[in-house]
């Protein structure tokens, strides 16, 4: 979790830095990420690991919950590696320094581009349906090395967790069907450009149960069996991602280590129990990696009271820099910059400046006497807020800095009005129209 203080005027601070100076000095809304933070949950991962599946272990970061430069870069230098799903995050991953042989490419439906990219820089390809394994082979004649390759398939296991975030399930988009699993292996059996690695499933995201996990464990260790009896030196075992975080004060999800553990010791016991040599194990956190060391601060502007029925106070942000609590009904939790311990006087709705009811940030937040020009900051936006971001109503995407040690650094520009009309064209044959 984050590891805040307050000044001595009872102020918050994050990462050595007042939270309303960094508001008056980058603007708001300001995504601020606490590098303490996110190289705790990183060590976390890689400490947990290595304590219960020694010797044997990566953990990759799931770049889809934040996806930059500067995270690449310190996600990279904590020994992770590093799951794209797209050409953009790719780049962003080759960019920032993480290693090609850390990498993989995940997606249902990768682009010939995508997969080129991938395979020429070594990184490894998730394979995720019968098309990717065709537009690969169309590619290997022009490639200097086999395609490393990992076979994602549906694992059929349902967990609780929101309709829209959940993947391991029968009817999901994701990965080969498990009935296809072998029909899928004997095929790569005949394909010399191509050189698989592991297996791959994902059971969803936002979980706080550990029993899905271990449940996982022994549906891969039967896919291992079957792929190593096929004649597939499989070494890795990727169970993906998926522990949930703490929100509001109602969520307790597993600790790091407690998700760890349980997931490699299930592991390690499936395949004891099939005779299997360990492989090794991968894991995809994002979430749990990036949440809690995110906050973002908004300036409060204007104030509506219905009286009997709701207080909306608004800020400078909205749905476009958090699209989480109308997508998804996510829950945060805020508190004043400037007085996070004063007694709370009143329960507020915060609203978004967005041209949209349903564009509220917090229901029923208790807080002191609030207005224009506080400075709120709402916590746990680490993951799923800059990178599902939009420029709806044409609205400018926020600036990030990376806080650390009283010092802020701008990892993030923040968009300009004139980058909104970048891509805009206005032919010549309407230019004159009055
Ligand atoms: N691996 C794969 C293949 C995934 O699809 C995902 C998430 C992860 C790893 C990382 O899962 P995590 O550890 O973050 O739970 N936008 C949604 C979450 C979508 C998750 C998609 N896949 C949200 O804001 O809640």
């Amino acid at each position: 979790p984050l590891t805040t203080a307050l000044d001595s005027e009872g102020r918050l601070v994050v990462g050595g830095c007042l939270l309303s100076d960094l508001a008056r000095d980058y603007g708001t809304p300001l995504y601020v990420l606490d590098e303490a933070t996110l190289r705790g949950t990183c060590r976390a991962y890689r400490e947990a690991l290595a304590e219960h599946y020694p010797g044997h272990a990566l953990a990759i970061y799931a770049s889809k919950a934040n996806s930059s430069l500067a995270i690449t870069a310190l996600v990279a230098s904590e020994g992770l590696g590093l799951d794209a799903v797209s050409a953009g995050e790719l780049l962003t991953a080759l960019q920032g320094g993480m290693p090609a042989e850390r990498i993989v490419l995940h997606g249902n439906n990768k682009s010939r581009e995508e997969l080129a990219l991938a395979a020429e820089q070594g990184v490894t390809v998730v394979a995720d349906n019968w098309r990717d394994l065709e537009l690969l082979a169309a590619l290997a004649p022009d490639l200097q090395r086999p395609v490393q390759l990992m076979l994602r398939f549906t694992p059929g296991i349902e967990c609780h967790t929101h309709e829209y975030i959940r993947t391991g399930h029968l009817d999901s988009k994701f990965g080969f069907d498990p009935d296809q699993l072998a029909a899928v292996l004997k095929h790569l059996a005949t394909c010399s450009w191509a050189q698989l690695t592991g297996l791959h499933a994902h059971i969803g995201s936002q979980i706080f149960e550990l029993q899905p996990h271990r449940d996982l464990a022994g549906v891969m260790a039967d896919a291992l069996a079957l792929a190593r009896s096929l004649g597939h030196p499989v070494v890795d075992l990727n169970v993906g991602g998926g522990l949930g975080i703490r929100y509001t004060t109602s969520d307790d999800p597993p600790s790091i280590s407690e998700w760890v553990r349980t997931v490699a010791e299930a592991v390690a016991a499936a395949c004891q129990e099939r005779g299997l040599e360990l492989p090794r194990l991968l894991c995809e956190p994002g979430r749990s990696l990036v949440a809690s060391g995110g906050v973002t601060l908004y300036e409060v502007g204007s104030r509506k009271d219905i009286p009997g029925i709701r207080t909306y106070l608004s800020v400078d942000g909205g749905m476009s820099d958090n699209p989480r609590p109308i997508t998804y009904q996510s829950q945060y939790t805020a508190v004043l910059a400037d007085r996070p311990t004063a007694e709370a006087t009143e329960t507020v709705t915060v609203a978004g400046k967005h041209c949209e009811s349903g564009d509220v940030l917090l229901k029923d937040l208790a807080l002191p006497p609030a207005g224009s020009g506080d400075v709120l900051a709402v916590f746990a936006t680490g993951a799923y807020n800059a990178s599902m971001s939009s420029n709806y109503n044409r609205i400018p995407r926020p600036a990030a800095v990376l806080v650390h040690d009283g010092v802020a650094d701008l990892v993030q520009r923040r968009e300009q009005p004139e980058d909104l009309l970048r891509y805009d064209v206005l032919p010549t044959r309407l230019r004159s129209v009055k």
